[in-house]
């Protein structure tokens, strides 16, 4: 298993996954090539050694608040449950921490409704701190949730 940079080279392969885990929700192809470009961090899981596979990806960018936001963090559903969005959530978080001591936060908006999403950030500690109704096109509701990032060190400590 190896976690690394998306590249340009990848985009196909991101949006086939976007496209299948997000269906109608899904980031188009351009605005993911948008941010292969400009994100603070898109990283890709991929397994297999010789016939490699990308099973997941995670987005994080700066916001107009000089906050870190993580915007995008899928793993493919075949492989659910495996540990897979743990190591890739803590991977983004230490790499995040290590590339800049200018984000002290990190924030995340979840459908009120996915708890396997909002379980896995409160693992790591996250904390809701609002509720936003309406905020999908769709009608449904969202948290706003937050982690504040001098925390990550204990998560480790303790993981
Ligand atoms: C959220 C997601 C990334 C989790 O990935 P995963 O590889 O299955 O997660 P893990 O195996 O590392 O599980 C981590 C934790 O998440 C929680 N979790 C995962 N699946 C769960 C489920 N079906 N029900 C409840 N909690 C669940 C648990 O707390 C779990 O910790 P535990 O194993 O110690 O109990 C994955 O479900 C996914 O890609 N979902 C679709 C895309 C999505 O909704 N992304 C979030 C957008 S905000």
């Amino acid at each position: 298993m190896k976690i690394t940079a998306v590249k340009l080279k990848d985009l196909n392969k991101i949006t086939k996954l976007e496209k299948k885990i997000f269906r109608k929700n899904a980031f188009s192809k351009k605005l993911l090539k948008k941010l292969i470009l400009t994100s603070l961090l898109f990283l890709k899981l991929e397994i297999g050694v010789i016939k490699k596979k990308i099973i997941g990806f995670i987005i994080i960018l700066k916001d107009k608040n000089n906050r870190a936001n993580l915007i995008n963090l899928l793993i493919d559903s075949k492989y659910h449950k495996n540990g897979f969005g743990t190591i890739l959530l803590k991977t983004a978080l230490t790499r995040l921490e290590n590339k800049s001591m200018v984000f002290k936060k990190i924030i995340l908006n979840v459908n009120v409704e996915n708890l396997p999403a909002i379980r896995l950030y409160e693992k790591f500690n996250f904390k809701i701190i609002e509720k936003i109704e309406h905020y999908y096109y769709t009608g449904e509701d969202a948290y706003l949730m937050e982690l504040n990032l001098r925390k990550i060190q204990k998560f480790n400590q303790g993981a």
